[in-house]
């Protein structure tokens, strides 16, 4: 077949092809980056759509305007503005996911062959849409505050300057940590000085800390600058509501924001209208809070459960991260360790996870694992743990 270049450029997914594994009972999946549907508030949903009227119903199920459901853009600029975004500044366009929202952004800001700074590691269906536009990924490795700033300063002066600046600073994917105050103000001063580059500011799991008083940090960039013309801030329902409802937005100044709802326009025409009503109900009921106060502790102590399975099980010569919300640990494996052979092992003893490659912007390093906690059952968790580990202990030199 006669397939275009950006075909061509297409790589099949690491994770959609793991999250088959998920489906699979029997093995303990620590893979797929999603709530369990044990936790979807399933009930709050039913209620809103029977107390939905009759018209209301009929608009969800017609065509919706392609830059949102004007409701869903008002509620929503409402729990913007309560997380302190300036969107009174800025424009916010609902996406069919956050997924498309970085679709839309690499499409209208990446040439063939434009740089795009990722942090090392970073999210691999982000990546896999800056790869589709022909960008080269460049990864700096992420130290206990963000983005390593010198790696970053010195990537930055060297060459033409990267189009975009990719970061997911709140308990990352798939790393799980949290940018400090500080690095996040160094990243604020460092746009300064560099005022053609755009950060693309990625927060779907910031609502999900442990502990109050990590609550600080989660504030984003976006909300702490003075000017925040240089910043495209993306959200997501995906991990606070389901991701099955594929609503994302992004809030952006309004040059970004007129090039992205024309992008919209030809990909879908409008984000699914009856998940919109739904979650624009979902929002004016004040269901949200409630809700995240009863998931926050369940994911907390999903990641404690798994933290002591590391403890315990795991040989001195892994070391993983210790995150304070989100969804995932990373553990790095000894430099001459394979993820592929540790995976091979552990799935036919019955467990799995994604290898660190899916994870790499440049697609080589491959000794580091991804272990997401928010799937698996608590009662499994240990069981599983103990089977990744074993799996490492076999291939220890
Ligand atoms: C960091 C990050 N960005 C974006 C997305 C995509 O979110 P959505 O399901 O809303 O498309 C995910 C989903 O896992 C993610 O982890």
């Amino acid at each position: 077949m006669r397939f275009s270049k950006s075909a061509q450029k297409l790589r099949a997914s690491a994770i959609r092809e793991l999250m088959k594994l998920a489906a699979d009972p029997t093995i303990i999946s620590f893979a797929g980056g999603m709530p369990n549907n044990d936790l979807f508030p399933v009930q709050a949903i039913d209620e809103i759509y029977a107390g939905l009227s009759d018209s209301a119903k009929k608009t969800a199920f017609q065509y919706g305007p392609t830059e949102g459901f004007p409701a869903l853009k008002e509620s929503l600029k409402e729990y913007l503005r309560s997380r302190g975004l300036p969107v009174d500044t800025n424009k916010l366009l609902i996406t069919t996911g956050a997924q498309q929202a970085m679709n839309l952004l690499a499409k209208v800001f990446i040439d063939e062959g434009d740089k795009v700074i990722c942090e090392f590691p970073s999210f691999v269906g982000s990546l896999e849409a800056f790869n589709s536009y022909g960008a080269q990924n460049v990864g700096i490795p992420l130290d206990d505050e963000g983005i390593n700033i010198a790696a970053l300063r010195e990537a930055l002066a060297k060459g033409e300057l990267p189009k975009l600046l990719y970061l997911i600073p709140y308990f990352q994917n798939p790393a799980g940590t949290i940018y400090s105050s500080k690095r996040k103000q160094e990243i604020i001063d460092l746009l300064k000085e560099f005022p053609d580059l755009i950060l693309l500011e990625d927060d779907p799991y910031g609502e999900l800390w442990f502990n109050e008083e990590d609550v600080p940090l989660t504030v984003p960039m976006k909300a702490i600058t003075q000017d925040s013309s240089q910043i495209c801030y993306v959200g997501s329902f995906a991990k606070i509501l389901g991701p099955g409802f594929r609503i994302g937005y992004m809030l952006v100044p309004d040059e970004v924001y007129n090039k992205c709802e024309l992008a919209k326009q030809s990909q879908d025409a409008c984000t699914s209208t009856y998940t919109q009503v739904l979650a624009d109900a979902y929002l004016r009921n004040n269901a949200l809070k409630p809700y995240l106060e009863w998931l926050r502790p369940i994911y907390k102590r999903r990641a404690e459960i798994m933290l002591n399975a590391l403890e315990v099980n795991m040989p001195k010569e892994v070391v993983w991260t210790t995150p304070k919300g989100g969804f995932f640990i990373w553990a790095t494996l000894p430099e001459y360790m394979d993820a592929d052979d540790v995976f091979q092992i552990a799935v036919k003893k019955g467990a799995a996870f994604v290898v660190g490659r899916a994870f790499d912007p440049e697609a080589k390093k491959n000794n580091a694992i991804r272990l997401a906690f928010s799937h698996t059952a608590e009662n499994r968790i240990e069981e599983g743990i103990k089977i990744v580990a074993d799996a490492v202990k076999q291939l220890l030199k």
